[in-house]
């Protein structure tokens, strides 16, 4: 019997033929909720060029930035780790040390808190995260792609006698370093993936950490660039940088430009939301926004994830607040969760006042008169109130009240908000183990799956609500029709 075909199965069908490489799709869903297979017919010539063109790209991309870094350590000193490189988008110049400091504080802050032991730090540089998060690890193997990197940091730990079991190595993030599974219990990538060629080669490093990690332990991904805010970043940048005659469709075109040329790879929250569909061992995924506000474009656009593998989840929450812009204030949110007792409570699309100014000159940007001039705008944008809340308040208000508080992008909130979870931490559950739903999502799913599942499921990102994506991919010689068009299941 033909399995029943829910209306939009067509649209992840089409999805699926626009992929390269894709001859004939045809998808079987459920009820809603219920896992979606995918049948793939592939064009295996058409692959193979796809395939071939990728990789050259992907290698250019690697060295490129290898390079890059090879010629930033060139300067390093190897005396200790330094913020040499980190400079400011709005200047040029270094940002200051003092907020880098913060920024490192907090980052080495959330690796701690989540207990590593074993650890595998790919693209350590040198070493700022590793000089103050090996000491109180068991074994520590730090990684990078820049042979210059790990020459530095290795005079710079020989120096440590409390780093004697730290471990370097050249590496390239795919590699697992012929460690086995289970070796490490946390594996660390902090400020690195924007270096990543695409996001296919970011899913295929996680696809070799969670082996790494045995199907058991925690994958930190700090300092992530946000790619939905990547326009109005550029839009302050631009405005900053602007002579004060340049007309405002000058700018514009500036703004175009560079987001166009944008060479680092960024990527939008609901890439890491995926991920436990993608990857059946993952099991949640907690973005998490920077918590010191440093004013510069660290905390205003880059985010961490902390990518649990086998473990606990984060319980759905049992109550929703939807902020209202103006209206809403952090009393009413505490009144609020006094009523709940101790159920998980979420706000939802708080207005971010990191970015208030930012996305004012973004849109006033977008829609000045062609009149208008930089100089004008600045003006208009400096005027702006900074409206909406400092994230930094709600962790500290559910942390006085005894939650564990989660603030990360909002997912139906207004572009740069912000929602809020207050989590008792005595409900957190654990997830499903890797076996459990690895089995669910059946045999060709996740991180034992192969390149051209990667492949599929990287490109199905860009074109498809996360929710739609398939759960299983069974790559078929044809199609197994039956006589009303649907697809047997069992054909
Ligand atoms: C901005 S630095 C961050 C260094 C360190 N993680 C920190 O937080 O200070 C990025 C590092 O990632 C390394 N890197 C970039 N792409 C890489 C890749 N594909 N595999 C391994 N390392 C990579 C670079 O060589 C560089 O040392």
């Amino acid at each position: 019997m033909a399995a029943e075909v829910p209306s939009d199965v067509g649209e992840v069908e089409a999805a699926l033929l626009a992929c390269e490489g894709v001859a004939q799709a045809a998808v079987i869903a459920g009820a809603p909720g219920d896992h979606v297979t995918a049948y793939v017919v592939l064009d295996h010539a058409a692959v193979q060029v796809a395939e071939a063109r990728d990789a050259a790209k992907r290698d250019a991309s690697l060295r490129q930035w290898a390079s890059v870094f090879e010629n930033t350590y060139h300067e390093v000193a190897a005396a200790e780790p330094s913020f040499l490189g980190w400079q400011s988008s709005y200047s040029g110049e270094p940002i200051p040390e003092a907020e880098m400091k913060l920024w490192l504080d907090e980052t080495v802050e959330r690796v701690k808190a989540l207990g590593p032991c074993d650890v595998l730090e790919i693209g350590c540089g040198i070493g700022l995260v590793l000089g103050r998060v090996a000491p109180m690890c068991r074994s520590y193997l730090g990684a990078d792609i820049a042979p210059q990197a790990v020459a530095a940091l290795q005079k710079y730990v020989d120096t440590r006698p409390d780093l004697r079991h730290v471990h370097l190595t050249p590496g390239e993030a795919t590699d697992s370093l012929g460690l086995h599974p289970g070796a490490v219990d946390t594996v660390v990538l902090n400020s690195v993936v924007q270096y990543f060629p695409d996001a296919e080669y970011l899913l295929a490093v996680l696809a070799t950490a969670v082996e790494v990690l045995g199907g058991r332990g925690r994958i930190f991904v700090g300092d992530i660039r946000h790619r939905g805010l990547l326009e109005v970043f550029q839009s302050s940048v631009q405005l900053a940088w602007a002579p004060d005659t340049l007309s405002a469709p000058m700018l514009r075109r500036r703004v175009s430009r560079v987001v166009e040329r944008e060479r680092e790879l960024l990527l939008d929250p609901a890439f890491f939301a995926a991920l436990p569909a993608q990857i059946p061992a993952i099991s949640a995924a907690r973005i998490a926004l920077k918590r010191a506000n440093s004013s510069n474009e660290l905390s205003r656009y880059r985010y961490d994830a902390v990518i649990e593998v086998g473990g606990p989840v984060a319980p759905r929450p049992e109550a929703e607040f939807p902020w209202d812009d103006g209206k809403s204030s952090l009393g009413e949110i505490e009144a609020w969760l006094a009523t709940l007792g101790r159920a998980s409570a979420r706000v939802i699309g708080v207005a971010n006042a990191r970015l208030a100014r930012d996305l004012a000159g973004w849109r006033l940007i977008g829609h000045a008169s062609d009149a208008a001039t930089a100089a004008d705008l600045r003006g208009d944008v400096a005027a702006v109130a900074e409206t909406g809340e400092e994230p930094g308040r709600f962790w500290e208000l559910g942390e006085r009240l005894g939650y564990d508080v989660e603030v990360s992008w909002s997912g139906e909130g207004p572009l740069g908000s912000f929602d809020v979870d207050f989590i008792d931490p005595a409900r957190r559950s654990i997830g499903p183990s890797p076996s459990e739903k690895g089995a669910a999502a059946g045999p060709a799913a996740g991180a034992g799956a192969g390149g051209m599942e990667r492949r599929l499921r990287a490109s199905l990102l860009s074109r498809l609500a996360v929710s739609r994506i398939p759960s299983t991919f069974l790559f078929v010689d044809s199609l197994p029709r039956v006589a009303d068009g649907g697809v047997d299941p069992a054909g």
